[in-house]
């Protein structure tokens, strides 16, 4: 009898959720999105010096860099962008899937930002064809993911099954996913965010990948 209780309550826990996240949408997704980036900005900043110091020296590039930017939610990555692109030049805001950016020249970009998209997307596969398409040569994917815990079962169990009812994003293997990828080199690292409540999102992995052809 008991069981029914337990199961009853944790069946309204997840509709009241999720009408709360419907009803919310845009401005709790935001405030959540917030609080993981304010948790990551040490990680942030050493993965873009790293990322791009790395093409910095093989382009020798001092000039302006052409930077994209997949799915900008509230702009929590701007500060991160390379140092001397402080006054931003918003060149242009594309509309469309990431799946398909038709109104991106292939070749045209020297860095390309993702974080917390694939996740979302229908087709990630597609995603990174696309990315790898824009990227010029020796231009770099910069990412920060989110992924199902493999290693603790009972919490993948959890991700797996309750996640994509209060969150809309899928947990799925982001290592193969990345690994999978069109890169011809790639960085993979993981990392933990040290707070209980926030267990669901770890382990999160970033790094970057990069197009080099000769
Ligand atoms: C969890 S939010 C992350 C927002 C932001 N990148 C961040 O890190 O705070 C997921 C984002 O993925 C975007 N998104 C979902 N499907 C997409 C698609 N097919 N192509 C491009 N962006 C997509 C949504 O618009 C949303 O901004």
């Amino acid at each position: 009898m008991i069981w029914i209780y337990i199961i009853s309550a944790l069946v309204m826990m997840i509709v009241s959720l999720k009408v709360f996240t419907i009803f919310f949408s845009g401005a709790f997704l935001n405030l959540i999105m917030r609080f993981i980036h304010s948790n990551l900005e040490t990680v942030k900043m050493k993965l873009f010096d790293e990322a791009i110091s790395n093409i910095k020296n093989t382009k020798k590039n001092s000039g302006n860099l052409e930077i994209l930017e997949l799915g900008i939610g509230t702009g929590e990555n701007f500060r991160h962008f390379p140092k001397g692109s402080n006054d931003l030049n918003v060149s242009k805001l594309v509309v469309s899937k990431a799946e398909e950016m038709v109104g991106i020249e292939s070749n045209s970009m020297d860095v390309v930002v993702h974080t917390f998209i694939l996740c979302s997307v229908d087709d990630n596969k597609k995603v990174m064809n696309e990315i790898y398409r824009i990227l010029k040569s020796d231009g770099v994917c910069i990412f920060m993911e989110h992924s199902v815990d493999l290693k603790k079962k009972p919490k993948k169990y959890i991700q797996s099954i309750i996640g994509p009812l209060i969150t809309d994003c899928k947990f799925i293997n982001m290592e193969k996913v990345l690994s999978s990828g069109p890169y011809d080199h790639l960085e993979l690292k993981f990392y933990q965010i040290n707070k209980f409540w926030m267990t669901l999102v770890n382990p999160i992995i970033y790094g970057y990948g990069l197009k080099k052809i000769k």
